[in-house]
């Protein structure tokens, strides 16, 4: 039996990898470790909270004495870290905070998985960090090429830069230590329990409550969408087979401009939901700062080297997805109220439409 500790297990990409995990093998114990901020949410893993091979502590992992509570606790075998502040808007609006979960948690967590895995002789057997990382730190293509592994990290929004610094953070750990890690950047994910503050869950909340659909500047960035599933997929090839110390990159194969998400979202809820559900509802609102135009992975070195592709079509990816979310309204309904009205407010309430 193995154990994962798995960081951020309560938000939308660790709550689906925890399923993935306990569904698809029984030989592995996971410990999850969630601050549970406004984006974690203990709903998403109903179905397992009883499992004999999981466990939930609520805590930070800026939180040294906690964190190797649990190295001392439980024999952890390898680290997970989803754990972030994940949305580059509340970024723009907060920085610090990003600095302080993405960059100094990640230092935690390394300190402490190596006090433990550490020896004599240098790293215990069978023990590996991995850190989950974005498409975004490598900041934004033109309308030509990809990003690959070898990219310079070049940074645009206060997310990324953290994120950028949490991964130099761990491949120094590699190249000082000899730490085992493996970094993952992988391309926008979307699926179930995804917090409707990014763009696929905030357009179908909004659309079946008839709200406006701010589409940023012309609605022409581009995004590679990844199936969260096959994310979880992808990390659990780099969990088993990748390499210490290398970068894999994650990609959807499936670049698409905003516009063309939006309006496939209402294409599909206009036919199976309210015909009323149309395109009036889009409103071109004020772009971003600092919004990249384009992000687009070359994922040929997983693909090659661990042999992982992505399997899901962005058309049954996007139709399950938009059908979760009308079963399951209770949860919108919930992780919607509180504080997401103050951010939802503070974010749309003064962008400016083409009307100003
Ligand atoms: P999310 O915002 O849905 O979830 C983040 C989780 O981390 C939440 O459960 C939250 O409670 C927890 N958390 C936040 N601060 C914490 C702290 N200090 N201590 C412990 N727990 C804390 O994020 P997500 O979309 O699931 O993203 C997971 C990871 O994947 C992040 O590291 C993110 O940078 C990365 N990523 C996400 C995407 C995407 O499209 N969503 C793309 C590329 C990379
Ligand atoms: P988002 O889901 O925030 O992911 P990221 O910025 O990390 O790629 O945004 C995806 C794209 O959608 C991005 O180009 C910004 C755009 N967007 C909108 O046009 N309107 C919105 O309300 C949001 C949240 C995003």
């Amino acid at each position: 039996m193995k154990t994962l500790l798995v960081t951020g297990g309560a938000g939308f990409i660790g709550s689906n990898f925890i399923l993935y995990m306990l569904n698809r093998y029984n030989d592995y114990k996971i410990v999850n470790l969630d601050k549970l901020t406004y984006a974690g949410n203990l709903e998403n893993l109903k179905s397992v909270e009883d499992h004999p091979h999981y466990s939930f502590f609520q805590g930070d992992i800026c939180d040294r004495e906690l964190v190797e509570g649990l190295f001392s606790h439980y024999e952890i075998d390898y680290v997970i870290n989803f754990a972030a502040e994940s949305h580059v808007d509340r970024s723009i609006l907060n920085p610090e905070i990003f600095a302080g979960t993405n960059i100094l948690g990640t230092m935690t967590l390394l300190n402490a998985a190596r006090n433990s895995w550490e020896g004599g002789m240098g790293f215990k057997e069978g023990k590996k960090f991995i850190q989950v990382s974005t498409d975004e730190v490598y900041g934004s293509l033109g309308s030509e090429g990809l990003f690959t592994e070898a990219t310079p990290l070049d940074p645009h929004s206060p997310y990324s830069a953290s994120k950028a610094a949490a991964d130099l953070f761990v491949k120094s750990y590699f190249d000082t230590y000899k730490m085992p890690v493996n970094i993952t950047r992988c391309s926008n994910n979307y699926g179930p329990y995804q917090f409707p503050e990014k763009l696929i869950p905030l357009m179908i909340h909004n659309a079946l409550n008839k709200r406006r659909l701010p589409v940023y500047g012309d609605g022409l960035n581009i995004r590679d969408w990844l199936y969260v599933e096959d994310h979880c997929s992808a990390i659990d090839a780099v969990m088993h087979k990748g390499k210490p110390g290398e970068v894999y990159n994650i990609g959807g194969n499936n670049e698409r401009p905003n516009i063309d998400i939006v309006k496939t979202i209402l294409c599909h809820l206009s036919a199976n939901v309210d015909k009323a559900i149309d395109e009036s509802l889009i409103q071109y609102v004020e772009d971003r700062k600092g919004h990249d135009r384009r992000y687009g992975m070359d994922a040929t070195k997983i693909r090659k080297e661990l042999g992982w592709v992505p399997e899901t079509r962005f058309e049954d990816g996007i139709r399950k997805t938009i059908d979760w979310y009308l079963d399951n309204k209770e949860w919108l309904r919930h992780v919607t109220s509180g504080e997401y009205q103050e951010y939802y407010s503070k974010m749309y309430g003064t962008k400016k439409t083409e009307a100003d």
